[in-house]
């Protein structure tokens, strides 16, 4: 019977960048079709890397585990870059997640999307050319 990673188990025991930002120069939220949880990411932005990433999130272990993985793959890094990071990759870095929770993995790319979709609108920027379409 397939369980979790040790990697999975681990984040989900010690999730990084947990919390909120109050000054936060974008915030996302995305709400999972399959299961009804929601995210919240919110980030930093300087000189258009991500300085500061943080989520909350109400929902399950996956969801904790791939979005405290993904904070920390991001965090650091150029905008065009975070945006590069997709959700399969998140899992590949957490060795794997059981089939059944491949959709959790998706909702921490999706608030990531999000938060830097907000940071482009705060700025006058449209994100749709550069974010994509992103599906709340
Ligand atoms: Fe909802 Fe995992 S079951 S995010």
């Amino acid at each position: 019977m397939m369980l979790y990673s040790d990697k999975v188990m681990e984040h989900f025991a010690n999730p990084r960048n947990v919390g909120e930002i109050e000054d936060a120069d974008g915030i996302g939220e995305v709400g999972n079709a399959k299961c009804g949880d929601i995210m919240k990411m919110y980030i930093k932005v300087n000189d258009g890397c991500i300085s500061d990433v943080k989520f909350r999130t109400f929902g399950c272990g996956a969801a904790v585990a791939t979005s405290s993985m993904a904070t920390e793959m991001i965090k650091g890094k150029s905008i065009s870059d975070a945006l590069k990071l997709t959700n399969k990759a998140v899992v590949e870095a957490l060795d794997g997640l059981p089939d059944s929770k491949l959709h959790c993995s998706v909702l921490a790319e999706q608030a990531m999307k999000s938060a830097i979709s907000d940071y482009y609108k705060r700025n006058g920027v449209d994100p749709e050319p550069i974010v994509g379409k992103i599906e709340e």
